[in-house]
C-alpha cells in the first residue's frame, strides 16, 4: 500500500480516505486510466480528479508573508497556513515556518519539512544574512550605525552581545538593517536599545533568497538552483 501511505502523506486525506479515493476511480496516471492501490508509485505521473500531485516531501517553500498573519499553527487569528492548500497543514512529514516572523511584519518567510535543511539554515554558525527594511517612528540617532556594527550591543535579558550588524540608513526614517543571527524580536528590540521604535518592518532577504516580485500571500516552492542561491548570499548582494 506504498501508494496509499505516500498520497495520504502529502496531506489528502487519512489512509482510509485514500483508499476510497481509489475506489471511486478518482485516482489516475496522466492519460486518464485508473489507478489502483497496489500500483507501483510514479509521483509525477499521479492525478487526483485530474490534477497532478502536490510536490513529494523534501518542499522548501518561500512565502511573501502579509502583515496580520501569525507563523503559530495554533493561533486563534489568521496565520500563514491559511495562505496554502488546507492539505498542506495535515503533511507527514510536517510543513514548519523557518524561524518567525512577528504578526506585523511582512516579507520573507520560508516553509520545510526536511529538518536537516531547518537545522542547516538557522544553525548560528551558518550566520545567513537577514535583511529586513524599517520604517521608524523617530529620525534615527547618528550612532545607531555604529553601535549596531560594533559587536558588544547587549540587548535587555541576552546573556551575550549581538553579532555585528549593518546599518544602511536610507532616510531619517527609514533604514536596511543586516542581521546574522536571529534573536526574538531582534530588530525591533534593536532599534527600541537605541531610543527608537519600528512602526514597520518588511524582510527583503535570506541568504542569497529575494522575494523578487512574489506579491503578498503568494508562495513559490524552491527549486535546486534556488537553494544554492539561498546559501550563496554573496551571488545577489
Ligand atoms: N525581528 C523582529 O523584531 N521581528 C521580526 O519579525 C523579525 C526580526
Amino acid at each position: 500500500m506504498k501508494l496509499v501511505k505516500h498520497i495520504a502523506g502529502l496531506g489528502y486525506g487519512s489512509r482510509k480516505d485514500v483508499q476510497w479515493m481509489f475506489r471511486e476511480g478518482r485516482i489516475t496516471d496522466a492519460d486518464g486510466e485508473v489507478l489502483y492501490a497496489d500500483d507501483p508509485l510514479d509521483h509525477d505521473s499521479i492525478r487526483i480528479d485530474g490534477e497532478p500531485l502536490d510536490p513529494p516531501p523534501g518542499l522548501l517553500l518561500m512565502l511573501h508573508k502579509p502583515v496580520g498573519f501569525t507563523c503559530s499553527t495554533k493561533d486563534p487569528g489568521r496565520v500563514v497556513f491559511d495562505l496554502f492548500p488546507p492539505r498542506y497543514r495535515h503533511r507527514d512529514p510536517a510543513l514548519s515556518t523557518v524561524g518567525r516572523l512577528d504578526r506585523d511584519t511582512s516579507g520573507l518567510l520560508l516553509l520545510t519539512d526536511d529538518g536537516q535543511l531547518l537545522h542547516r539554515i538557522i544553525a548560528p554558525k551558518s550566520k545567513l544574512p537577514k535583511v529586513y527594511l524599517a520604517s521608524l517612528a523617530d529620525d534615527l540617532r547618528g550612532d545607531a550605525a555604529a553601535i549596531f556594527a560594533s559587536g558588544t550591543l547587549m540587548l535587555d535579558g541576552e546573556k551575550t552581545p549581538l553579532l555585528p550588524a549593518e546599518l544602511e540608513v536610507l532616510g531619517t526614517r527609514r533604514a536596511r538593517l543586516t542581521l546574522h543571527e536571529g534573536r526574538y524580536h531582534q530588530v525591533r528590540r534593536m532599534f527600541a536599545a537605541v531610543g527608537n521604535h519600528v512602526a514597520g518592518l518588511h524582510r527583503e532577504r535570506i541568504g542569497g533568497l529575494l522575494l523578487d516580485d512574489l506579491p503578498a500571500g503568494k508562495w513559490v516552492a524552491l527549486d535546486e538552483a534556488a537553494r544554492t542561491r539561498l546559501f550563496a548570499p554573496d551571488a545577489t548582494a
